[in-house]
């Protein structure tokens, strides 16, 4: 299978000045396949946000090459199909939203690239539907919880169908509740096919992915599934990153019962092994 995106030695710097540039990301050399879901994870000024304009071509690399279905980022007449096979939703739910009505929003990006009005109705409802936000269609957005304006945020990048949405720290801003209900979103995106690659600062939220990229200093030093990634406790600490809450309360039961799996990366895990504990089937 073709990777939908693909980074071949890719460097970027900001420049500053004409005298002084910032290299931010060195060498990078990465795929991204049709249907994955991949978190990246990384501490502050390691280059995530950077990495993810580079990924739809708002950031074009100084060496190197980004391909998006085999078009070239640098390419300016793809520009806009690259746009539009890869959506990005950012960090401040209140910076994307653009119209005063929730639907009249979500229709915003379908407007600007002339999708005829049928056309455009039926995928604001689709796009409103697969977020849950239907009910609210009618309401200015500006009275929404920060989890929903960010779900409306979704469906307008929804409504473009793109092939892969790239999520930079998206729930960050948000309650634990609306972390909850943007990540559900992700997963069934991800299940109706699309690509989900998503900047996170919570490790539980990274631990849902398929694949964990470790960013650090503008370089990959970690690629694998969660539950590879988050063995490496020691190494990730290193890099002030952390395993999951619940992976280290699983470490911490082990050490006193030798039978309690420390193999635990899920909330959902963790109950189930806390449960068979107390019936007295580990340890028993
Ligand atoms: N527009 C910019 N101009 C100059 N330097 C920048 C700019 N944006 C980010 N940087 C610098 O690039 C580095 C990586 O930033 P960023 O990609 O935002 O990292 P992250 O998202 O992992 O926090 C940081 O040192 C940051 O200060
Ligand atoms: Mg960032």
């Amino acid at each position: 299978m073709d990777p939908i995106i693909r980074l071949e030695n890719v460097s970027f710097s900001y420049k500053i000045n004409e005298k002084t540039k910032v290299s931010v990301l060195k060498n990078i050399s990465l795929s991204i396949f049709p249907g994955e879901y991949v978190a990246i994870i990384g501490h502050n000024g390691s280059g995530k946000s950077t990495l993810s304009k580079l990924l739809n071509g708002i950031l074009t690399p100084d060496h190197g090459e980004v391909w998006v279905h085999g078009h070239n980022t640098k390419d300016t007449n793809k520009k806009r199909a690259i746009r539009q096979a890869v959506g990005m939703v950012f960090q401040h739910p209140d910076n994307q939203i653009v119209a005063t009505i929730v639907e009249e929003d979500v229709a915003f990006g379908l407007e600007n690239i002339g999708v005829p009005r049928e056309e455009m109705k039926k995928r604001v409802d689709e796009a409103l539907n697969v977020v849950k936000m239907s009910p609210f269609r009618h309401r200015p957005p500006h009275h929404l919880s920060g989890g929903q304006k960010q779900r409306v945020a979704i469906a307008g990048v929804l409504a473009m169908q793109p092939e892969c949405i790239v999520f930079d720290e998206a729930t960050s801003m948000l309650d634990s509740f609306g972390r909850k209900e943007v990540i559900q979103v992700m997963r069934q995106m991800n299940n109706m096919g699309m690509t989900i690659i998503t900047v996170t600062h919570h490790m539980s939220e990274a631990a849902e992915a398929g694949r964990i990229i470790v960013v650090e200093d503008g370089e990959i030093v970690m690629d694998g599934t969660p539950r590879e990634i988050f063995k490496h406790k020691q190494e990730l600490e290193a890099l002030k990153l952390e395993v999951p809450s619940v992976s280290q309360m699983a470490e911490v039961i082990h050490r006193q019962f030798a039978d309690f799996s420390r193999d635990i990366i899920h909330e959902h895990e963790f109950i189930g092994e806390v449960e068979e504990f107390l019936s007295g089937g580990v340890g028993s």
